[in-house]
């Protein structure tokens, strides 16, 4: 690794307790850093510095009216960050950190604006990644960290990837290794009269009712509760756009009775076409890139952001993906698939 004063920026740095140390010194003096988590990587800053925050904004090209969400070393900062913390909360937090759930609750008056978007709460999750585990606690306070690319694009799962999206923008990446859940954290809301689920990722509906007892709402689901109880206003989740995560090329989901078929006519009009599906391709199609998708959910959620961007990267003329099966392992993964579809063929502007 380069030594501290020598560093270039936007180098990627092996995550030794010297270079950890030094990004958590990074941190304080209010530059930005890549940090992995088990979700995605993040473009971390000292979340109570405002002018720290803002160069993360900067980087992103993110609007300045998005909130994001602060990464603490432990549950037993809360008290700190949120101004009232209900028992199914404690509860949640109890299970699942450190782990991909990100709770949003009141805000407390500390909590700079710049990093809730001027809104009254505060989305907080513990990192169960060793790597962010460590960084957090030597910094030993919250760390305000968006997933580290460019607004709407495809959230990185390498460090490699941090760096194709910020290049020099970051001080430093640390290298966590490929991510192990690999989309982003399950959202709950907690600052309504009812839990809701703003954006579906790794820990379930069913996983939360198992804890508290009930099945929180889940946005964009067919509402089982009286409209009167949902009026009000919804908070702003980027994440929640419905262009989002999206790739260059043109995206489209296909069936699995349809997949092949749709894919050689698009080839025999002479487009070039990349597949990601589990279907089996049609062997003597040699106009196709094919690439085999998990059909494990956890492993084919590992995969999807690296394959997207590796697939992306081969400038074909469209992107065709396997429509993803039935069930609650999957929702997450639909989720993000529907969005990259709706985000995709944008060019270089989001
Ligand atoms: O897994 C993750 O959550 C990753 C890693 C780095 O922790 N982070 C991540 O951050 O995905 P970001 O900024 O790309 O997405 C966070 C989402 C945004 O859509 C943001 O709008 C929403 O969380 N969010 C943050 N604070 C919120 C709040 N107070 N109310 C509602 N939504 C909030
Ligand atoms: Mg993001």
């Amino acid at each position: 690794m380069s030594s501290p004063g020598t560093r270039t920026r936007g180098c990627i740095e092996p995550p030794t307790l010297v270079a950890i140390r030094e990004a958590a010194d990074l941190l304080r003096a209010g530059d930005i850093v890549g940090m992995p988590t088990e979700t995605v990587y993040g473009l971390a800053a000292d979340a109570l510095n405002p002018e720290a925050v803002s160069k993360i904004f900067a980087a992103k090209g993110r609007p300045a009216d998005h909130p994001l969400i602060v990464h603490l070393p432990s549950a037993e900062h809360l008290p700190r960050w949120a101004a009232s913390i209900p028992k199914d909360a404690i509860a949640l937090a109890r299970a699942f950190w450190p782990g991909p759930l990100t709770l949003i609750l009141k805000r407390t008056a500390e909590v700079p604006d710049e990093v809730t978007g001027g809104q009254d709460t505060i989305g907080l999750r513990v990192p169960s990644h060793p790597i962010a585990l460590a960084l957090l606690q030597v910094f030993d306070s919250g760390i305000a960290a968006p997933s580290a690319n460019r607004f709407g694009r495809i959230s990185p799962t390498t460090a490699a990837h941090v760096h194709e999206e910020l290049g020099e923008r970051v001080a430093m990446i640390l290298d966590g290794g490929p991510c192990a859940v690999g989309i982003e954290s399950t959202i709950l809301d907690f600052s309504r009269d009812v839990p809701e689920i703003l954006r579906p990722g790794a820990i379930t509906p069913e996983d939360i009712a198992r804890v508290i007892g009930r099945r929180p709402r889940v946005r964009g689901e067919v509402e089982p509760v009286p409209a009167a109880a949902v009026s009000a206003p919804a908070p702003r989740v980027s994440g929640a756009l419905a262009a989002h995560y999206a790739p260059r090329t043109p995206l489209r989901l296909v069936n699995a009775t349809q997949l092949v078929e749709h894919a050689a006519l698009l080839a025999a009009e002479g487009s070039r076409v990349a597949v990601l599906a589990h279907a089996t391709p049609n062997p003597d199609d040699s106009r196709l890139i094919w690439q085999a998708m998990p059909s494990d959910p956890a492993a084919y959620a590992q995969d999807l952001y690296a394959s997207l961007r590796a697939v992306d990267a081969l400038n074909a003329d469209f992107i065709l993906i396997e429509a993803l099966p039935e069930g609650p392992a999957w929702r997450a993964l639909a989720d993000r698939l529907g969005r990259a579809a709706v985000g995709s063929g944008a060019g270089d502007s989001p």
